[in-house]
């Protein structure tokens, strides 16, 4: 295995646009988190999202969000989420020259997340590629391991099948998200082979929620089968608002402890990270799936 793992940081993103707090959570406490998140080392992070913020509220400080970290981390990779040709524009016209487009492997959710078709996502990828060609995208392909609505997949070739399209039109990366958690270590390196076989040259990601405690594992089964970026998020925080039962996501403190306990290079001193943590779960309410709350700063071991 390659011993240097790049940790790709959402809870900006992924963690915060589920929280349910009136008045929605403060800019300036966002912009707190993720200063600790880079303080900690975090080089890779998507930290907002440009969409309705009729979807998403608390997501629509996204301009300010954004203005203040490119001007404070320009040398940082920075990732917003976009929907739609709109977003793009929003992200571009702010200086912004990296995001996450998303699309739903599964029809329905695809539908209820960002109501389009399959063809309508299809064709807003390729308009934003057109219109922004020096936009760098990671296609986020959603559902990838199974759907709320339409259960598990069985066949790993339906996400082979449906990424021809994205790889035609100029696909370079696409992550693998595992929006509810469904996914097994067997199914992620079925997957990942499939892609790397049809797909030599795509680079790939993976996206873990832990609603079965599955995150780490099947983390470990991506790296196995050769990807060597990761994502998590602060604290476990998340849940996708548009997929009933999404429970939290793989917490970047606990995946960041077994990475560098196992002697990987990720760049990020678990203690801050901890310290980062801990300052998010006091400061913000919500759906935490990491063991920090449960254990204090874990000592040497000596058995
Ligand atoms: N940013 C901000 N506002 C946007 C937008 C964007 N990228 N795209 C559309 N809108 C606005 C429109 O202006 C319109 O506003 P109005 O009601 O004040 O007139 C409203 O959103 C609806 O626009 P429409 O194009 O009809 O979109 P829709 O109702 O079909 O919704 C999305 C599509 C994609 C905009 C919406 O579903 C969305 O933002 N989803 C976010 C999903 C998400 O982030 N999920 C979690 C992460 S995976
Ligand atoms: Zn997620």
């Amino acid at each position: 295995m390659n011993k240097k793992i790049e940790v790709f940081e959402v809870g900006p993103r992924d963690g915060f646009q589920s929280v349910k707090c009136t008045p929605p959570i403060a800019t300036d406490l966002k912009l707190e988190v993720i200063d600790r998140i880079v303080a900690a080392g975090v080089r890779h992070m998507e930290y907002t999202s440009f969409v309705s913020p009729k979807a998403i509220p608390q997501l629509a400080d996204a301009k300010e969000v954004t203005q203040a970290v490119l001007s404070k981390y320009p040398g940082l990779d920075l990732f917003a989420l976009v929907p739609n040709l709109r977003g793009a524009q929003n992200a571009y016209e702010l200086g912004l020259r990296r995001v996450c487009y998303v699309v739903s492997l599964s029809k329905s959710h695809n539908k209820a997340n960002i109501n389009r078709t399959h063809e309508q996502s299809l064709e807003a990828y390729r308009e934003i590629r057109a219109a922004y060609p020096d936009l760098d995208i990671i296609l986020d392909l959603a559902t990838a391991f199974g759907c709320p609505f339409e259960g598990k997949y069985e066949d790993t070739s339906a996400a082979v099948k449906f990424l021809k399209d994205y790889v035609d039109a100029g696909m370079t990366t696409c992550c693998l998200c595992d929006t509810i958690g469904i996914a097994d270590p067997r199914q992620v390196k079925e997957l990942i082979g499939e892609l790397k076989a049809a797909y030599p040259d795509l680079a790939l990601m993976v996206h873990f929620h832990d609603t079965r405690g599955l995150g780490m594992v099947n983390t470990i089964a991506a790296m196995e089968s050769g990807v060597t970026c990761v994502q998590s998020a602060l604290g476990g925080l998340g849940g996708c608002p548009f997929a009933p039962g999404a429970s939290g996501n793989l917490s970047t403190e606990d995946m960041i402890w077994m990475l560098n306990e196992m002697g990987y290079d990720t760049g990020v001193e678990f203690s801050k990270i901890l310290e980062a943590a801990k300052f998010q779960v006091e400061k913000i309410p919500g759906n935490y799936s990491g063991h920090h709350i449960h254990i204090e700063t874990p000592t040497p071991c000596k058995y």
